[in-house]
């Protein structure tokens, strides 16, 4: 039995890893036992014995890694490296969890994984080092890029779908940015397709979004259409924002589909799946 072990399991694709993973197979690893390295995180592998570590901490706010770069490079580089360095000495491979923002904004089509690294913004560079120090380490890896996530309960502090679901129905008109483009992603179609990539036996760097891609408006309208409410979704401009953000964030599994590994689905698949979810349950709670 292939043992796996997740980190950041409080967070959104953290959530979905736990559900997805059978119980017999999960195993926790807390990231804060690896931040301070030595002894305490060896026992940590020692006690857990994981095949597979993946790697779902990090810290992600992109805005605050402009003001506090530190945070962010202990989080998003010094951390992984840490991992990834424990990963090889216990013969453990590491699914380390990345961001297609790390190919920057050179172009205006979708990003594959041949591209060129050139990020933007101080988390992308982060990130882009972090992948660096997980090679650099000879562990065995799957290196995955994805972006836009959505997903969990609908309480969480970051839950942008739940969070313009309450916004649409407190007012007739909303507007959204068109000038940004991502591929909103189902955190639980990742999570499938990450545990699939360990199976059927992925190296190295993969996308990994869902299919299609969409502008922040289109995201916004699908959502109040898919939430059947009656406000008005119109395109506005994009809010001020301190992180350079590439206005591309698009990217095609390029990899998966060589190999035969895509699963995951069209992004309207995915939100609609989650939309039903959000609102069953709210019924549900009352
Ligand atoms: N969300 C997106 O749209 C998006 C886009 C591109 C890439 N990604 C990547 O996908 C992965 C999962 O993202 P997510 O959205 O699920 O994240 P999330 O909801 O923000 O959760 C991240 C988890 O990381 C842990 N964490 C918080 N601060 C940390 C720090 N300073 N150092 C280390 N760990 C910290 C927390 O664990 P505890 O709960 O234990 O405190 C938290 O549960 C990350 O690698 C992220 O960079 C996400």
């Amino acid at each position: 039995m292939t043992i796996l072990a997740v980190t950041g399991w409080g967070g959104m694709l953290g959530q979905a890893m736990t559900r997805e993973i059978p119980p017999a197979q999960l195993r926790l690893l807390d990231w804060r036992l690896l931040e301070g390295g030595g002894a305490a995180a060896c026992e940590a592998f020692a006690v857990l014995q994981p095949d597979w570590v993946i790697h779902c901490a990090a810290h992600t706010d992109v805005e605050q890694a402009e003001r506090d770069p530190d945070t962010d490079y202990r989080a998003n580089v010094a951390l992984p490296a840490r991992l990834a360095e424990l990963c090889a000495q216990a013969g453990a491979g590491l699914v380390h969890v990345s961001s297609t923002g790390c190919y920057g904004a050179w172009k205006d089509t979708p990003y594959v994984e041949t591209d060129r690294g050139q990020p933007t913004t101080v988390h992308h560079r982060h990130k882009l080092a972090g992948e660096q120090a997980v090679r650099q380490s000879g562990c065995r890896h799957i290196i995955v890029r994805t972006g836009w996530l959505f997903g969990g309960d609908a309480a969480g502090p970051k839950n942008f779908v739940w969070k313009r679901i309450i916004e649409a129905r407190q007012t007739a008109q909303m507007a959204s940015d068109t000038s940004q483009r991502g591929v909103p992603t189902n955190c639980t179609d990742l999570a499938r397709q990450i545990v699939h990539l360990i199976e059927a036996g992925g190296q190295g760097l993969y996308n990994a979004t869902a299919g299609g891609s969409a502008s922040r408006y289109d995201y916004v309208a699908e959502i109040v259409r898919l939430a059947q409410i009656e406000c008005r979704v119109v395109p506005g401009p994009a809010f001020p924002r301190l992180a350079p953000v590439s206005p591309n964030e698009t990217a095609i599994n390029q990899r998966l589909d060589d190999e035969g590994m895509n699963l995951m689905r069209d992004w309207r698949d995915g939100l609609a799946d989650y939309v039903a979810d959000l609102l069953e349950a709210e019924r549900c709670n009352g």
